[in-house]
């Protein structure tokens, strides 16, 4: 039966979500709420949503059967597991959480209740983190033994005014996030197409100098002053990870925020802004318009929504020829799509997960190993770049596209 999902938090990001899943056939109905209730507003009109609920427990006391979370990106943790335990299927957006206490309660909360719990984790659908997963499975990599994720996104490139936008007159306290908070478009990428996960991290955190009030600790709710950061991870079964998160970078964000490296012992992968190569013992293949995706979509980052136009342009999204578009609904043809052809991906994953009552690929634990390393990476940056254990949470009770409830003590629904 048709399900229906109640959207929290009407921001810049959460209408390219409810378009789909109002598009999607195992969708009946789409609700939104938001702290502004003009913003809910705005969004069921611009979308002919189903209506408005008046706050966040006004939605989990309705009928309603999932949640969809888009709100600013420190506050999931609390806000999933109070849908969890109010007997929701929950949508959230990145990150997972900001501690390793919110993730273990995210955990506990899913193995109890036996709910669909998935991240919307852009980077799983990257052609890139596709187009590896691919030369894994058919054994072209040999043995991957390093690898690397960058998030680049420079500050200048429209995250002040998304910023402001998100947090009004405060909006200098929030935007120094720190950079190894926000890890899952890196670290999801690599850890996407490799089945490990890490298990140690060293972190070099850069001291931001731009003296414009942003990342700058006396101002900053997360004290943080960080506004570039670098870890290593050591690698479960040998090997390690390289990830960077920049905020402050010459580096053109709206081509490619992030971007990828690949190392087997019989093959390696790797991404420039606009090239990407497959190389081996014998050569190299461009592999640029494999994983290139149309050019026909306007800007898909909110964020980036706030560059100029004619920059704006060259931003893409869509599909690429690595991507299997036949798993997804007709309905989808031609609906907005982003994060270079993500979007689609990730809706159908979710509705699907929670009408099949499958574990959806990106789903808690998955999401735990994309998310608790930089948390951790944070720690070790603020103490110097000191080696730090990364804890795990273990694997998902059972593989993708079958029941999460096998172990699970709760009811399914
Ligand atoms: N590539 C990606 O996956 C990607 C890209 C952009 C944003 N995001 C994520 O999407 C989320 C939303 O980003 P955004 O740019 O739209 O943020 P935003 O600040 O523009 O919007 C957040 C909205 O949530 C509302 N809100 C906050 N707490 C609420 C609550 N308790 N109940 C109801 N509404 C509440 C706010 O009023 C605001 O309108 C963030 O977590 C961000 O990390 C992910």
């Amino acid at each position: 039966m048709p399900i229906s999902i109640g959207v929290v938090g009407a921001g810049q990001f959460a209408g390219q979500f409810s378009t789909l899943f109002k598009l999607h056939p195992g969708v009946s109905r789409v609700y939104v709420t938001d702290l502004l209730p003009e913003r809910a507003e705005e969004l069921k009109e611009l979308q002919d949503l189903d209506g408005t609920f008046s706050d966040f427990d006004a939605m989990l006391a309705s009928d309603v059967d999932a949640v969809a979370i888009f709100t600013q990106r420190w506050t999931h943790g609390p806000l999933v597991v109070k849908a969890l335990r109010a007997g929701k299927h929950v949508y959230s957006a990145v990150p997972m959480a900001i501690s390793e206490d919110e993730i273990a309660a995210i955990i506990e909360a899913v193995r109890e209740t036996g709910l669909t719990y998935m991240m919307g984790e852009t980077s799983y659908y990257n052609p890139a983190t596709v187009f590896a997963r691919k030369q894994l499975a058919e054994g072209k990599f040999g043995r991957v033994f390093y690898a690397e994720g960058d998030y680049v996104h420079d500050m200048d490139l429209g995250f002040y005014a998304a910023y402001e936008y998100s947090g009004g007159a405060e909006w200098k306290r929030t935007a120094s996030y720190p950079p190894m908070l926000y890890p899952t478009h890196s670290i999801g990428g690599v850890l996407g197409a490799l089945p490990t996960h890490a298990v140690s991290v060293s972190c070099i955190g850069v001291h931001d100098d731009r003296g414009d009030g942003v990342f700058d600790r006396e101002t900053s709710m997360f004290a943080n002053d960080f506004s570039n950061a670098t870890a290593l991870f050591e690698l479960a079964g040998g090997g390690s990870m390289r990830i960077n998160e920049m905020r402050r970078v010459g580096y053109p964000s709206h081509i490619r925020e992030s971007r990828f490296r690949f190392f087997g012992t019989e093959g390696s992968f790797e991404q420039l802004a606009e090239v990407s190569v497959w190389q081996n013992k014998e050569g190299v293949e461009d592999v640029s318009a494999l994983l290139a995706t149309d050019a026909t979509m306007d800007a898909d980052d909110p964020a980036l929504a706030h560059v100029a136009p004619e920059l704006r342009n060259a931003f893409v999204s869509g599909h690429s020829a690595v991507h299997d578009v036949s798993r997804l609904p007709e309905s989808f043809l031609g609906a907005p799509d982003g994060h270079e052809g993500s979007h689609h991906f990730l809706a159908d994953d979710f509705v699907t997960a929670v009408n099949n009552r499958v574990l959806p690929p990106v789903n808690a634990w998955v999401a735990a190993r994309f998310t608790l390393p930089g948390i951790i990476a944070h720690q070790s940056a603020l103490q110097g770049g000191e080696r730090l254990v990364v804890p795990d949470f273990g694997d998902a009770p059972g593989p993708v596209g079958t029941s999460n409830l096998s172990d699970a003590k709760g009811t399914a629904r």
